[in-house]
C-alpha cells in the first residue's frame, strides 16, 4: 500500500493551490459580501484544466484521475468554497454523466466545451417538495412528435444563472415511480425556462444558487441521455461520483482553516508566550489535524476506489458524511481559537464555518448518506 501522491499529483497539487493563493484569495471576503458569482476565476481555472479535470483528452478533458481531481478540490476550497463547488458540479455531475451516458452526438456538442470551462453546466434533480426524497419529482416532460414538452420547477440549483446547460431530471411516466425518470440535456435562453431568484445564503454566498422554472420548454428527444425511464439511476449514479467531489470541498474547509488557526496561534501571544504553547489550544490543534487527516484518508480512498472501477457509493458516502461532520467541527474550533478576530470576516474563518456548513446538506445530507451507507452494510 502506498500512502505517496505521485509527481502527477504533486503537480496538481501546488498548480490548484497556486492559482487559489494568486487568484482566488485576493478578492474572495467581498465576494462572499457581495454574494458575486467568480466568474473570470472560474474561467481562468476553466483554462487551467480543473474543469473538467477526469474527461479524456479525446473530448478536451485532462485525462486525469479522481485521485488528482479531490487534490485540487481540497486546495481551492482551502481558499474559496463558491469556486469550488461550481468545479465539483461541473467536473462530477455534468461533464462524468454526459461522458459516461451521453450520446456521441450529445459529447461532442456539449462535453467538449463543458471540460474546458467554456461552458459551465448545472445538475436539475432538487425540487421544492423533492430534495432528500428524490424519486418524488414533479416535473415533467411529455412525449409530443419529436420532442418533449417540460414542465416544472427546480430549486437549489448550483450555477443556476452561470450554466449553459442544465441536466434535467424528469418524470416521463408517473406510474412507474422512480423508474419513470428520465433526464435531459436543457440549453440556456429556451423559450419558456426562466431562471428564478438567486437565494441569498449562509455561505458559499459567490455561488449561484437559483430556482429555475420550465413552462412548456421543447427538449429535443436527442437531448435525452439515455432510454426514457434512466433518469433516477442516471441521478443517483452521478451523486455517488459527486459526493467525493464535495468531500474534498468539506476536506478542504477544513483544512484550510486548520491552517489559518495553527499559523494564528503561533503569533497570537497571551499570557506571554504564544497561545500555541498553551495546552489547551494544543489539544484544539491536534483533534483538528487527526480528525482532517482522517477525513483526508476516507476522501482518497473513495477517490481511488472510483479509479480503480471498483464500487465507491458505500465509500463516497462515508467520506461525505465524516469529511462534513469534521469541516464543521474544525471551522467551529478555528473561529475559537483566533478568539474576537474569528469572529471578524478579515480573518476568513468566519467565512469557511459558514461555507462548511452546506457540505452536511447538499448532494444529500448527512442523514441520507447513513441511508447510503447502512443500506450497504445491511445488503
Ligand atoms: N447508487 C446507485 N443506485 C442507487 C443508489 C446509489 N447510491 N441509491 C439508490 N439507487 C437505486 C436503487 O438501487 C434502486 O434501483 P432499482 O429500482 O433498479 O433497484 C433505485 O435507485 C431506487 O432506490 P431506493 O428504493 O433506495 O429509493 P428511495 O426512494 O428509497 O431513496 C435515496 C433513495 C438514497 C434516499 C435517494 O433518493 C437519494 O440519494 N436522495 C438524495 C438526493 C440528493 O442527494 N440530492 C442532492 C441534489 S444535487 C445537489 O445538491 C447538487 C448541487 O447543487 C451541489
Amino acid at each position: 500500500m502506498n500512502f505517496e501522491y505521485t509527481e502527477e499529483h504533486i503537480a496538481v497539487r501546488d498548480a490548484a493551490r497556486e492559482f487559489a493563493q494568486i487568484e482566488l484569495l485576493p478578492g474572495v471576503i467581498d465576494r462572499d459580501t457581495e454574494g458575486r458569482f467568480p466568474k473570470e476565476q472560474v474561467k481562468t481555472m476553466g483554462e487551467l484544466g480543473f474543469m473538467g479535470m477526469m474527461v479524456n483528452p479525446k473530448y478536451n478533458g485532462g485525462g486525469m484521475d479522481t485521485v488528482s481531481y479531490v487534490i485540487a478540490m481540497e486546495e481551492i476550497s482551502k481558499i474559496d468554497a463558491s469556486a469550488s463547488v461550481c468545479m465539483s458540479v461541473n467536473n462530477s455531475l455534468v461533464c462524468w454523466g454526459l461522458e459516461k451516458y451521453g450520446s456521441e452526438e450529445q459529447k461532442e456538442k456539449y462535453l467538449t466545451r463543458l471540460a474546458t470551462g467554456e461552458i459551465i453546466g448545472a445538475f436539475c434533480l432538487s425540487e421544492p417538495e423533492a430534495g432528500s426524497d428524490a424519486t418524488s419529482q414533479k416535473t415533467s416532460a411529455e412525449l409530443v412528435g419529436d420532442h418533449y414538452i417540460l414542465n416544472g420547477t427546480k430549486n437549489w440549483i448550483t450555477n443556476g444563472s452561470s450554466a449553459s446547460v442544465y441536466l434535467v431530471i424528469a418524470q416521463t411516466d408517473a406510474s412507474k415511480g422512480h423508474k419513470g425518470i428520465s433526464v435531459f440535456i436543457v440549453e440556456k435562453n429556451q423559450e419558456g425556462f426562466v431562471i428564478g431568484k438567486k437565494e441569498d445564503k449562509l455561505g458559499i454566498r459567490g455561488s449561484d444558487t437559483h430556482s429555475l422554472m420550465f413552462s412548456d420548454v421543447k427538449v429535443p428527444i436527442s437531448n435525452r441521455i439515455g432510454q426514457e425511464g434512466f433518469g433516477f439511476t442516471f441521478a443517483m449514479e452521478t451523486l455517488n461520483g459527486g459526493r467525493i467531489g464535495i468531500a474534498a470541498q468539506a476536506l478542504g474547509i477544513a483544512s484550510g482553516a486548520y491552517e489559518l488557526a495553527l499559523a494564528y496561534s503561533k503569533e497570537r501571544k497571551t499570557f506571554g508566550k504564544p497561545i500555541s504553547q498553551h495546552q489547551a489550544i494544543q489539544f484544539k490543534l491536534a483533534d483538528m489535524a487527526t480528525q482532517i487527516e482522517a477525513a483526508r484518508l476516507l476522501v482518497l480512498k473513495a477517490a481511488w476506489l472510483k479509479d480503480e472501477g471498483k464500487d465507491y457509493a458505500f465509500a463516497s458516502a462515508m467520506a461525505k458524511l465524516y469529511a462534513s461532520e469534521v469541516a464543521m467541527n474544525v471551522t467551529i474550533e478555528a473561529v475559537q481559537v483566533h478568539g474576537g478576530y474569528g469572529y471578524v470576516k478579515e480573518y476568513h474563518v468566519e467565512r469557511l464555518m459558514r461555507d462548511a456548513k452546506i457540505t452536511q446538506i447538499y448532494e444529500g445530507t448527512s442523514e441520507i448518506q447513513k441511508i447510503v451507507i447502512s443500506r450497504s452494510i445491511i445488503r
